[in-house]
């Protein structure tokens, strides 16, 4: 049993924030929740298009669904995508990609056609653009005329960053594209990135953030002002879909105080 609590953020029950205790129990309350969405959707729609994030966070995590049986999920029903992707070969130690094949992809029985990957050989401004064109072509769009992923899984930077969505990069203010070349000035290179009319349209989102060096950030993008070009996590407001915050102790010991006194609780 995974200890957690769960906070409610807004009245329509639609935006919560889930404590663990570590990093531990992060991976292994993320995992059991995407098989729950997974099930979820698949028992609905037939598919699961999920995207994944990139960096170290959820590393653990995807660790932990390579270790599952395999009828857990039923991954033939299952498409993977990349929320955002470094301008590198997919074979650099950087790439998002091989990190998700070596902790994950390669070890499940996960259909080679169902993995989306964001093909940097192409340069990043036709990587992008032949990306949208395969999410559109692909993901159906339901409600909106956005396509609707299920899932997407997403990371916070300690500046505030989101995906490859960096604090006053161009790729902020985009609301035409899906996915974008965005230059990141700060790290001197160009980003693949899914962009926020995209990530906004998702039915599910689910931040991972771990560890202390994330606490301040984490209390400034919930509960301070409003900041778009400055914290750009702050923007990730699924339209009409549900937003997680999944969040171990050591990176909520700034947002504790405010929590109990929103709650009552004393944390
Ligand atoms: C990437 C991610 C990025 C990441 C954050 C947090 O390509 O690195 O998409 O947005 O999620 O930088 O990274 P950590 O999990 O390593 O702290």
């Amino acid at each position: 049993m995974i200890s957690s609590q769960t906070f409610q953020l807004d009245e329509k029950g639609q935006h919560r924030l889930v404590l663990v205790p570590s990093p531990e129990a992060l991976a292994a309350w993320g995992a059991r929740e995407i098989v729950r969405l997974a099930q979820e959707a698949i028992a609905q729609r037939g598919l699961f298009h999920w995207v994944l994030s990139g960096g170290n966070t959820p590393q653990a995590l995807y660790q932990r669904l390579a270790e599952l049986p395999n009828e857990s999920i039923p991954w033939s029903q299952v498409h993977v995508w990349w929320g955002d992707e470094r301008n590198v070969p997919l074979t650099d130690e950087q790439s998002n990609y091989r990190m998700a094949w070596q902790v994950l992809l390669g070890r499940i029985p996960l259909p080679q056609a169902n993995i989306h990957r964001i093909r940097t050989e192409l340069g990043a401004k036709e990587a992008a653009s032949e990306y949208a064109a395969e999410l559109q072509a692909t993901v159906p769009a339901w409600a909106s005329t956005l396509p609707r992923l299920d899932l997407i899984l997403l990371g916070m930077g300690e500046d505030g960053h989101t995906a490859s969505l960096f604090p006053y990069t161009s790729g902020l203010t985009e609301r035409q594209q899906l996915v974008i070349a965005n230059p990141v000035p700060q790290l001197q290179t160009t980003r693949i990135t899914m962009t926020l009319p995209l990530i906004n349209a998702a039915a599910h989102v689910m931040f991972l953030v771990s560890g202390a060096s994330k606490a301040e950030t984490l209390w400034k993008v919930l509960f301070g002002p409003r900041m778009p070009l400055e914290l750009p996590a702050q923007e990730v407001q699924p339209v009409s879909g549900t937003l997680t915050w999944l969040v171990d102790a050591p990176a909520a010991t700034a947002i504790l105080s405010e929590l109990s006194k929103r709650f009552g609780t004393t944390l």
